[in-house]
């Protein structure tokens, strides 16, 4: 079986968030005797694209509107990744320095009607497209309603929303930039009153896929607009639970981190990493070190932590460590706390891949308050790193925590995103901390959980199967 993913991100070939880390792992995991996995991404000017060298599958022009585009497919000259990546490339429109802007209606529509339009080209079509968010949500359409591609109506195709906050809306004035379709059912394109790529794909993919159990069952009640949309959709939508890459993510073998570590070396290992963060960040290793890392954005709850951190570090035997970067405001309102906090608290205001992986090893508490969490791969590698959560219980965070006060619990959990059940959860912590024996019994017990792709690539396959 030929699976086909298209995606905006790719690890390790660009990342913004989640979405690449899936990307990348994904396809790894279900290469295997009978199936083969492939990516289609865009061609971005990153560090990855400067470092590789290409060559070119396919060279032709796309229309989009009245504008006319060349594009190239390009291939890695050495390919080191474990599953084929094709790159489309299009000058001026996709080959910029960032993977998202403001204005990317015509870069992602152009990527999809350039992946299909080489597609045509193919001996044989994949056996299964399987389309990431909505940055290829038009895909679906196109393959059903799009003259041009009338060849493709027979391919089974997926849709996994990442996360449907972001829908990639835009106004019906631009509906000539996708491919000429039967004006009759432009219906399957709108989603009041706009073009919304997202649900565009959730009423023409053949099945459509969430990442965790969890989050389907929210996205009945909380869908950014498509709660209808997806409760009337609802026999075709399953969640299924990401995994990690456990090759990537992997204390013993990690090439990012200080000291590397399995269970048993896991004292020794955290230590080292852990000094490595307090020296570079002038914090006291004694103390328990809370940690957060991601995007600085209102579905993270990092609105909250300038007035919950200036709360929790009432406590001088704590400390805070934060990598992210997003919102202006609260990266300002973080910057300035650590004037106030010093060698309790500090930030690196940015992404820094390296940095993450050291703070998931050197941190003994990753925080976690979102208001929206999809899946979240952090908590699940805080758990190979043994580096207890502190989660808002919603989304994959609710598949993946149990709180400290429930059988077999490893983590702690909150129901609410406030500065209060936030800096309670981060009290909890250090009450926890301060029971050594316990504290390490735990960090031990939750490296062993296993949640690398191997059941969830399965789901994927058994799903594929189902369709094909
Ligand atoms: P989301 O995709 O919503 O941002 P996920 O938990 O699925 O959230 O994945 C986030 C990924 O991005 C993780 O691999 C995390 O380590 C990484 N990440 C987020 N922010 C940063 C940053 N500032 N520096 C390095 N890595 C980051
Ligand atoms: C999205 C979600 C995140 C999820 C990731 C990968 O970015 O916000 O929760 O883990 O996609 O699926």
């Amino acid at each position: 079986m030929n699976i086909t993913h298209i995606s905006a991100e790719c690890y390790p070939v660009a990342k913004v968030g989640g979405l690449a880390d899936v990307v990348g792992a994904l396809p790894k995991y279900q290469n295997n005797s009978s199936i083969s996995s492939q990516v289609i991404m865009p061609y971005y000017d990153v560090k990855f694209t400067q470092a590789n060298t290409f060559t070119s599958v396919f060279k032709s022009e796309l229309s989009i509107g009245d504008l006319t585009y060349k594009f190239n497919i390009l291939k890695l000259k050495k390919n080191n990744l474990d599953f084929d990546v094709f790159f489309v490339d299009i000058p001026n429109l996709l080959f910029k320095d960032y993977v998202y802007s403001f204005s990317d209606t015509e870069r992602f529509l152009a990527f999809q009607i350039a992946t299909l339009d080489w597609m045509l080209s193919w001996d044989k079509y994949p056996d299964i497209i399987h389309c990431h968010d909505h940055h290829t949500g038009l895909i679906p359409f196109m393959l059903q309603e799009s003259f041009k591609y009338e060849s493709f109506r027979k391919i089974p195709n997926i849709l996994t929303i990442h996360n449907a906050q972001y829908q990639g809306w835009f106004s019906h004035d631009n509906v000539n930039l996708i491919p000429s379709f039967n004006f009759d059912n432009v219906g399957l394109l709108d989603w009041g009153g706009n073009i919304n790529p997202l649900a565009a794909a959730i009423k023409c993919a053949w099945s459509v896929t969430t990442v965790s159990p969890s989050y389907m069952e929210e996205l009945k009640t909380s869908a950014n607009g498509l709660e209808s949309l997806l409760s009337s959709e609802s026999s075709k939508c399953s969640g299924i639970l990401n995994g990690i890459d456990s090759n990537v993510w992997n204390p013993e073998t990690d090439s990012y981190i200080v000291k590397n570590y399995s269970k048993k070396t896991i004292a020794s290992g955290k230590k080292a990493n852990k000094k490595e963060l307090c020296d570079t960040f002038n914090l006291d290793i004694e103390k328990p070190l809370f940690a957060f890392i991601g995007r600085l954005v209102d579905e993270k709850g990092s609105d909250l932590f300038p007035e919950a951190f200036k709360i929790a570090l009432k406590n001088p035997n704590i400390s805070i460590l934060l990598l992210g970067s997003g919102n202006k405001e609260v990266e300002r309102k973080l910057e300035a706390l650590k004037k106030e906090f010093k060698g309790q608290y500090n930030a690196f205001i940015g992404y820094d891949e390296k940095l993450s992986h050291i703070i998931y090893s050197g941190a003994d508490f990753l925080l976690m308050p979102s208001r929206v969490e999809p899946c979240g791969l952090n908590q699940m590698y805080a758990l190979r790193y043994g580096t207890i959560p502190i989660v808002r219980s919603i989304g994959g965070l609710k598949d993946t925590v149990t709180d400290i006060s429930e059988e077999h619990g490893f983590g702690i959990c909150h129901d609410n995103v406030t500065v209060t059940e936030i800096t309670t959860a981060i009290k909890r912590g250090t009450k926890l901390y301060e029971k050594q024996p316990e504290f390490k019994k735990i960090r031990t017990q939750i490296m062993k959980i296993d949640h690398s792709w191997d059941a969830s690539a399965k789901q994927y396959i058994n799903l594929y199967n189902s369709i094909n």
